[in-house]
């Protein structure tokens, strides 16, 4: 099993001390640089005498330093100071704009730098949210993945101090241990992302949920396709059909007492999109292992929600099955009848994930939430009309949406709002049965969307989020985003829960 404590990624440690950033005995000490007036260069640090500090910068711009955002300079043997290397990572001109993300994008750039080195002291801001995104910041950008490698490289840091100037108080701690939970949660996602589709059948992924809300106040329902088959979940199962692997569904539920609001989140889980019979090409097929990443992501957020003890309803769905070709699996043409009673015309089979949404979404607004958000890589239009970084938003109410872009900025994630045209749903007629799976090509993010909203009643509130880009980096690494899964929108559905908790 991928989550089970043995084989998941380590999560680095994280302490506050109170000691002097360069008196603690480590292999690196971290540090920030912004560039100053002149051809200088300032140290953003605490601890160091004056003369220190001027030797230091010194140091930086004979080695080339600017300050400028994201730059890594590393000083090694620095008198005075215990640790062995000194890192110095430039936050560009911050006093002008600060921003909160480019100082998680440069920690997270200066601690990919850090493979080989165990432990590492930060010079730590003195404000709570300062400790909150240095904590995410080292914590996301430490990931790596090498369960599957027999040798293991140098991996990356196991150890955080935060060194910070002054008292360390109670806010500061708890800062440290909520951006711990949301770190380890994306661990969790990130591992399920990244584990190959022969260890990760549906079956596999429900039961990883499972192990996931051990010890945690949150009752887990795993749905078989006997299950499935007794309760009308038409979409699950036709896409399972083609897989020696049955589908699943999972409602996981977090009611702490007191909440007085209840979140939704919907996650689709194909462990594996071969498109089926209208079959994908070859070339990158094998990276739709990480078809599961809306399943993962609501994994992640309902297990660190819980951690986090956030006084809020949560009702984690997820939809999950393996997309093959075989002689068992569903033809375009087939019709299946979803959840609600809808008859869905299956006019392409690699439009799975709105098939398996279909009752999922249909389950969860018999329960009427205040807020449902569904969260799939649904399809390759989102990558082509907002890349791989930024994630489409859509929703039957103006509101919902922006609060869901709002909440995702905020957390340091990019969101990009997008509309439901009315008169897409006319592509996705059929003649055969109350909905086609595709319309005509065009817009094909929004008329995803489009086909979900059919299954949602229009007083209730929801939101559609398709993360095909941002949910997997297929590219090189950046800031605090290792290549492969990425745990997005975990971070989102934390602070969409801290906003409706009382
Ligand atoms: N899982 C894919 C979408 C996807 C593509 C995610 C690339 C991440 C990277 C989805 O099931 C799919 O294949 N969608 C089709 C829909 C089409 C047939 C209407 C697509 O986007 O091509
Ligand atoms: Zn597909
Ligand atoms: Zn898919």
């Amino acid at each position: 099993m991928p989550t089970s404590d043995d084989t998941a990624t380590k999560v680095p440690s994280f302490t506050l001390s109170a000691s002097k950033p360069r008196d603690i005995a480590a292999d690196v000490l971290l540090v920030n640089t912004t560039p100053a007036k002149g051809k200088n260069i300032e140290l953003v640090a605490h601890g160091f005498t004056p003369a220190q500090m001027t030797r230091i910068q010194k140091d930086i711009v004979a080695l080339g330093g600017t300050g400028k955002s994201g730059e890594v300079i590393k000083l090694v043997g620095v008198t005075g100071v215990k640790a062995s290397v000194v890192i110095a990572v430039g936050l560009g001109d911050f006093r002008k704009n600060f921003d909160l993300e480019d100082f998680r994008q440069a920690i997270g750039t200066g601690v990919r730098a850090l493979s080989g080195y165990k432990k590492v002291v930060i010079s730590a801001g003195h404000a709570p949210d300062h400790i909150y995104s240095t904590v995410i910041a080292a914590g996301l950008s430490s990931y790596s993945f090498t369960k599957y490698l027999k040798k293991k490289g140098d991996g990356m840091p196991s150890a955080f101090v935060l060194a910070v100037p002054g008292e360390i108080t109670s806010e500061f701690k708890s800062a440290l241990a909520g951006a711990q939970a949301v770190v380890s949660s994306i661990y969790l996602t990130r591992d399920l992302i990244n584990t190959p589709p022969n260890d990760l059948a549906p079956a596999d992924l429900a039961l990883a949920a499972k192990t996931a809300m051990a010890g945690l106040p949150v009752t887990v329902k795993i749905w078989d396709e006997k299950a499935l088959k007794a309760d009308g979940c038409g979409g699950i199962l036709g896409v399972g059909l083609g897989s020696s692997r049955p589908p699943r569904l999972v409602k996981m539920t977090y009611s702490p007492k007191g909440a007085t609001s209840h979140l939704s989140l919907v996650g689709k889980g194909i462990t594996f999109d071969t498109g089926g019979i209208s079959i994908k090409p070859a070339s990158k097929m094998h990276e739709m292992k990480s078809d599961m990443s809306g399943a993962a992501a609501v994994i992640g957020a309902v297990q660190a929600i819980a951690t986090l003890g956030l006084k809020v309803q949560v009702t984690g769905w997820i939809a999950i099955a393996e997309n093959m070709p075989s002689g068992s699996a569903q033809r375009p043409g087939d019709v299946l009848t979803t959840f609600d009673g809808t008859t869905v015309e299956v006019l392409n089979t690699d439009a799975e994930g709105r098939l398996v949404l279909a009752d999922a979404i249909g389950m969860s607004v018999t329960e009427k939430p205040d807020l449902m958000i569904d969260v799939a890589t649904l399809t390759g239009a989102q990558r082509i009309a907002l890349g791989r970084r930024m994630a489409g938003v859509m929703s039957n109410t103006d509101a919902a949406r922006d609060q869901v872009v709002a909440a995702a900025t905020k957390a340091g994630e990019e969101a990009w709002p997008m509309p439901l045209p009315k008169d897409l749903r006319e592509t996705l007629k059929s003649e055969t049965a109350d909905i086609a799976n595709i319309g005509d090509g065009l817009g094909g993010m929004l008329s995803a969307g489009v086909f979900l909203r059919e299954f949602v009643p229009d007083s209730q509130a929801w939101v559609h989020i398709d993360v095909a880009g941002p949910a997997y980096n297929d590219a090189a690494p950046f800031g605090y985003t290792p290549k492969g899964g990425t745990g997005s929108m975990v971070r989102t559905f934390v602070e969409i829960a801290r906003e409706m908790a009382n």
